[in-house]
């Protein structure tokens, strides 16, 4: 196979120049890493079941008419994305108080919100990606108010939507995480969602039990990040119901 020319390596995915103008590649390492990567570790599997449920999440949006940048999943630890330029935000959508909110405000984890709530981080591993405001965003020039305007919509389509399909199998989608792109087409250009959408970048518990299915397993050392993340995976049909948790993910095709 010809060698091809890596764009970018960040601390969960691998990009690659894609096979026609516009085009990339998006590989799913089995790297985990949390606080600004001073914990890390590789937890095998997790790539090949974030590709998969990141394929899933994308092609839902893309059918209600969400635009992503989402194009077709090649292979077990790849899946072809439209090029673009990535918007230095973080964008948090929350539902129910967690993490750092919860830290901010003094909330107890689980409470509900009034109504979601947006925030957005600045994308700068070395400053940590801290919190900042409208303001920040359009004194720095980072994104127009009309970007804004636009991000803010797509940031609720896409948690109405991923609540709905979490709420269907039983699980609270708490807080998610996307990142947002522009995509060029002739003198236009359009924001779409970009990045991956998996439980690395969302919160995601059990309706019932209250058991976390997300990257919380791995950050504050709950269990088996590999077992939680199938369980969504099962949960959604993306992995055969009887996969036992402890073999390697099977997936359906
Ligand atoms: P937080 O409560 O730590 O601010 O996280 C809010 C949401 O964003 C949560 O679903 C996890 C996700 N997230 C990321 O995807 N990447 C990150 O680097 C961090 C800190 C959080």
């Amino acid at each position: 196979m010809a060698r091809r020319k890596k764009i970018y390596e960040g601390k969960a995915k691998i990009l690659y120049e894609g096979p026609e103008p516009g085009t990339i590649v998006q590989y799913f390492k089995d790297d985990a890493t949390a606080f600004n990567a001073e914990k890390r570790d590789v937890i095998e599997g997790k790539g090949v079941l974030n590709n998969r449920l990141s394929e899933f999440f994308m092609n839902g949006l893309n059918a209600v008419g969400v635009p992503t940048h989402f194009i077709r999943r090649l292979n077990m630890r790849e899946q072809l994305v439209r090029s673009c330029e990535i918007i230095p935000l973080e964008v948090i959508v929350r539902n129910y108080a967690a993490g750092s909110l919860s830290k901010r405000l003094g909330l107890e984890e689980g409470t509900q919100l009034p109504r979601p709530i947006v925030e957005y981080c600045f994308k700068d591993d070395a400053l940590g990606d801290p919190l900042v405001t409208e303001e920040h965003i359009a004194a720095f020039g980072w994104a127009s108010q009309q970007d804004m305007d636009d991000i803010l919509s797509l940031a609720l389509r896409v948690n109405d939507f991923l609540s709905g399909v979490m709420l269907a199998v039983g699980i609270r989608l708490v807080d998610f995480k996307i990142e947002i792109g522009r995509v060029y087409e002739g003198d236009f250009q359009r924001l779409v969602v970009a990045d991956e959408i998996s439980p690395d970048s969302c919160r995601l518990w059990d309706i019932e039990t209250g058991q976390k299915l997300d990257k919380d397993v791995f950050r504050r050392d709950l269990g088996n990040l590999t077992d939680a993340y199938s369980e969504v995976a099962r949960r959604l049909g993306v992995l055969p119901k009887n996969a036992s948790p402890m073999s390697k993910p099977t997936l359906i095709n």
